[in-house]
């Protein structure tokens, strides 16, 4: 049977990132003898201007019918001033709601001939092997109440989560520890939020299902400055929705560019993968776009859907190659590119085509 894949490219970058993925995975699924069905979707502010709906219906359908969702990238300066519930990220809220997926997990790495591009020291990022485990469907993005009350001039958004909302989560970060570093960092704010007070108590709780990992608690402020300081010392990441989002943007810092990192959501009835960054308005439309974030999505697609564990590291070496032979986006370049050849969207796309299967 085929594996079904539904592709919901959305706004600004995020058709241009993708197509670069999903040609990959085209070559990865034919080279294994492998039948993949790619339909497309819209959402976001292109869904906005088509349907008048972020999440229209069809698309809500094909992506529970699917195998897997792959999304590009949603929103954009032509729909910033609507309100959050009609914007082109509620629809991806709504979807990622959907399909029920509450752990997303965001790799931050440090790849060797990469390592010199990051702002921070080579010795300080060489190695940084980070796996970021972030609650999706919780806290302050999804709490009532919310509300911008523009008669009194006050507005306020719900910080809430369940005992089982943090048990679920903490388990997948224990499970993915205990195969690769045995270090949990949870971080939170339990120094001010009973919200995180009681995260904090729930994952101390779940730790101990787990003997062989190591569990520590960080505050949020500090772990942000840590991160950076020391990025070698973190395994496994395990944070709330909204300290997830900002702590993962940060260590894209270690990766030299945010167009370098993809993401899974695993836990619901359909996976979904996109890679962590936005559909970057500044550079959408111009071929500047870094598709390599895009492209070890797709590897984790193969990864986490497909059974295809084999391939989806093939689709990280031929990354890693690519780079090696000193291939870049002009995110990856800093100083004057001496030694780099610099390349656009689609051929950074092609050439990592290229090295698999080379
Ligand atoms: P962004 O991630 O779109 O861009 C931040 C900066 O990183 C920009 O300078 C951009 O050019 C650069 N950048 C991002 N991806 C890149 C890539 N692949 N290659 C090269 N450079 C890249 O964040 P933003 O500007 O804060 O947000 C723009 C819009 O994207 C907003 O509407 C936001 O809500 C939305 N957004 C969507 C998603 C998603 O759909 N998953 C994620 C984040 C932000
Ligand atoms: C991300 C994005 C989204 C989030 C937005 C667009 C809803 O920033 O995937 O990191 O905050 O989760
Ligand atoms: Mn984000």
């Amino acid at each position: 049977m085929a594996f079904r894949l539904l592709v919901t490219a959305g706004d600004g970058i995020g058709p241009e990132v993708t197509r670069e993925a999903v040609t990959v995975l085209q070559q990865v699924f034919s080279r294994s003898g492998k039948s993949l069905e790619v339909s497309e979707k819209r959402i976001g502010g292109i869904g906005i201007d088509t349907d008048g709906t972020p999440l229209p219906q069809e698309t809500l359908e094909a992506a529970l019918g699917s195998d897997a969702v792959f999304l590009g990238a949603v929103g954009g300066t032509k729909w910033n001033g609507l309100p959050p519930n009609t914007r082109p990220e509620a629809g991806l809220l709504q979807l990622r709601a959907a399909l029920g997926g509450f752990a997303n997990l965001r790799p931050a790495f440090s790849i060797a001939e990469l390592a010199a591009n990051s702002p921070l020291k080579l010795e300080i990022v060489a190695g940084a092997d980070i796996l970021f485990v972030r609650e999706l469907l919780g806290g302050l993005y999804f709490g009532a109440p919310r509300e911008w009350n523009r008669g009194t001039g006050e507005a306020w958004n719900t910080m809430r989560y369940t005992r089982e909302e943090i048990v679920r989560v903490a388990r997948v970060a224990f499970e993915l520890a205990a195969k690769r570093g045995k270090k949990v960092t949870s971080v939170d704010k339990a120094n001010v939020l009973e919200v995180s007070q009681l995260w904090r108590a729930t994952v101390a709780e779940v730790a101990a299902e787990f003997p062989d990992v190591t569990l520590e608690h960080q505050l949020v402020d500090s772990m942000a400055m840590l991160l950076m300081m020391s990025p070698r010392n973190y395994d496994v990441v395990l944070t709330e929705n909204l300290f997830g989002d900002i702590l993962s943007d940060e260590s894209a810092v270690i990766t030299g560019s945010l167009g370098m990192l993809p993401s899974a959501t695993i836990g619901g009835k359909v996976n979904l993968y996109e890679p962590i960054h936005g559909s970057a308005p500044d550079i959408a439309g111009k071929g500047l776009a870094n598709p390599l974030g895009a492209i070890l999505t797709g590897a984790l697609v193969l990864r986490h859907s497909a059974d295809m564990e084999a391939e989806a590291a093939e689709v990280e070496t031929a990354v890693r190659k690519t780079l090696e032979m000193g291939f870049r986006t002009p995110d990856l370049v800093r100083g004057d590119g001496a030694g780099f050849k610099v390349l656009s969207t689609t051929e950074m796309g092609t050439k990592v085509r290229e090295m698999l299967h080379s």
